[in-house]
This record gives structure tokens, sequence and C-alpha cells, in this order.
């Protein structure tokens, strides 16, 4: 049995992409391996949300994990901040983590590059952050999307230097993980490589959105300015759509439109008709028990509870251990 570790940042709904990156990796596994899954709530710190937001996202997020299937009798699901060691862990794991691999990671880039007025220092060290989350619990596995591949190399950057500087095997290196394929990037709609909450209107299809919206953003979908030509290699946006539809259409489906591709005969707006179709059949059944769970305020309660009580146990256990081997002794 392994360690599976996976977590999402609480700044919104939950998208394809959360949903088929990460999550649906992880429920594929929780019932087979020792599972962790948690909210990033201090990660969220980074944007700087008002006290009401930061609560209300992480309740959003807690909600919309329940109903894509996460287990929380079989699998720990917890909220970060309900567990304080993780923040004494990215302490002592900063002192190792130098200034100039922080500065280079791409994500660092990308985020001072969006947000230029706010290049706070929760920016620069959130892959440290990030390595304290998977490392609390000594974690191997990390099912994530393609995007977080940069940060696990970093993750294990950061335990074997700790293993190297105190002479020890201590933690375990900890891998990006797909259960049944290659780590996924799902596309957003807007033509771009990435679906993601923060990449702009339109780019995004939410596991709660509700069938016209659904309809509407997939109908807005960039696509060609003119008809498929033979023998051309796909444009971005149609390779795109095609890979949306890899994940929610039938295999059917998807090869009456590639055929329809290759013979030039597809019509894009009758393939964006039927995958808004197949995406909202898909997302029906989840909308519906993100609605259910909303109301059940007990039930919240009683998961978040158990969770932080699992987790702290095992976050505790890593760090004494970690104190020990640092060499923290009691004078009392
Ligand atoms: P976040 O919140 O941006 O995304 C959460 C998860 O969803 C995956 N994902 C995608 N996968 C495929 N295609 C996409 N378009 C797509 N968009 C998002 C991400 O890869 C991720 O798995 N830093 C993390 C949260 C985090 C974490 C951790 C994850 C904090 N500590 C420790 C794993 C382990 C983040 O911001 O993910």
């Amino acid at each position: 049995m392994e360690t599976v570790l996976s977590g999402i940042r609480s700044t919104g709904h939950l998208h394809l992409g959360n949903y088929f990156g990460a999550i649906r990796n992880f429920v594929k596994m929780q019932h087979q391996h020792h599972c962790y899954f948690f909210i990033a709530d201090y990660h969220s710190l980074t944007t700087h949300p008002t006290p009401s937001d930061l609560h209300q996202n992480v309740r959003q997020v807690l909600v919309e994990y329940l109903a894509a299937g996460i287990d929380p009798e079989a699998a720990t699901l917890y909220i970060q901040s309900d567990v304080p060691e993780v923040t004494e862990l990215f302490l002592l794991l900063n002192m190792n983590a130098y200034k100039g691999e922080l500065e280079r990671c791409t994500s660092f880039k990308e985020k001072i590059r969006r947000q230029p007025d706010n290049v706070n220092a929760g920016l620069l060290t959130y892959p440290v952050l990030m390595a304290a989350d998977i490392l609390i619990h000594r974690a191997t596995k990390v099912p994530v999307g393609k995007d977080q591949e940069q940060h696990l190399e970093m993750a294990r950057t950061f335990a074997n230097r700790f293993n190297r500087l105190y002479k020890t095997g201590y933690f375990p290196q900890p891998f990006a993980y797909n259960f049944d394929s290659e780590l996924l990037k799902i596309p957003g709609l807007d033509g771009s490589t990435k679906m993601g909450k923060s990449e702009g209107e339109g780019n995004a299809i939410f596991l709660a959105d509700d069938p016209a919206t659904i309809r509407k953003k997939v109908m807005r979908a960039t696509t060609d300015a003119g008809p498929a030509v033979a023998g051309q290699p796909m444009t971005q946006p149609i390779e795109n759509l095609f890979n949306l539809m890899r994940v929610v259409s039938s295999e059917d489906m998807l090869q009456h439109f590639l055929q329809a591709y290759e013979d030039t005969s597809i019509r894009y707006g009758d393939m964006k008709k039927q995958l808004a179709e197949d995406i909202i059949a898909f997302t029906t059944p989840l909308r519906e028990k993100i609605a259910d769970i909303g109301k059940d305020n007990n039930y919240l309660g009683r998961v978040a509870r158990m969770g932080a009580e699992k987790a702290r146990e095992s976050a505790a256990k890593t760090l004494g251990d970690v104190r020990e081997i640092i060499g923290f002794k009691s004078f009392y």
C-alpha cells in the first residue's frame, strides 16, 4: 500500500480540468491505497481573498469534492489550515530552498506576470508549501494534472536535499501520477491549451454550471475560420474540441467526428452541439449532488472534523521525527 496525496487550491468552483486531471484520478485510488486529499486554503491567500470569500470558497470546494466522489470514510479529506503541522514543516523546508531555484519556477513567472502589483513572498515559496503538504504524510504518489509536474520535481529536490543534509533516508520521493494514463492537460474552450479558473471568461466549464451555461460556453468555443482541409494537421482549437470529446463522449461519437474531420465533411457547429450535450450528461449528476450536499452543514462539519483528526495524527508523527532528525531537543 502506498501513500497517495493530492490537493486543490480553494479559489473557486471546480472545473473539468480539475476533475479529469486530479479528482477522478484520485477517486480511482482511494480504496486501494492510503489516501489524503486536502483543500489548499493557505495557498489561496497569495491572491488576498476577503475573509468571507475565503470561507465560502473552502466550503464550496469541500462540497464539490464530495460530490465528485471522494469518500471521506476511505480517504482522509481535510482542510490544510486545520493541520498547523504543515506550516512548521514549511518553515523548516524553507531553510534549504534557494531563491534562485524558486524564481526560475514556471508557475512563479506566470503568476508575477498575472499579478504584477502583488508579487508576495508566498508566491515565491508556493512550491515549498506544496512540498510540505506532500512530505508531511511522506506521500509517494501525487495524482495531479500535467501542469503540476514541475512542482513535483521541486518537492523531490527538497526531499532529497533534506535527506542528504541530515544523512537520512527519511523522506521518500514523491511523483506526479495518473492512475491509467499519462498526466493529463484538459484544454480550455478559448483555444488555449489549458482549462483553468483564472484563465478568463468562457475558458472553463465548471462542474456546477447549468445546461444553458454549458451550451452557451461550448457554442462560443473558438474554432477555425475555415473548413477542414484534407491532410492538414489539426489546429489547436480543433484539437482542443477533440480532446474534450475524448474525456466526455462515447468512443463511437468521437470516431464519427474524427471520420468527418478526415473526409472534410465536418461541421464544427454540429460537433459543438454534441460536445455540449455530452458534457451536460456527464455533469448533471454531479451538479445535483453539489446542490444536495451543499445544504447539509452537519455533514460537512462531520467530514471536516474527521479529516482534520486523521490528518493531524499522521502530520504530528512526521513533524516529531523531523524535529528529532534536525536536532531539536527539549530542555524540560
Ligand atoms: P489547482 O488548484 O490549480 O488544480 C488542482 C488540480 O487540478 C489539476 N488541473 C488540471 N489537470 C488537467 N488539466 C487541466 N486543465 C487542469 N487544471 C487543473 C491540477 O494539476 C491539480 O492537480 N498547487 C496545486 C494545489 C496543491 C497541491 C499540493 C497539489 C497544493 N499543494 C500538494 C498536489 C499536492 C494547485 O494550485 O492546483
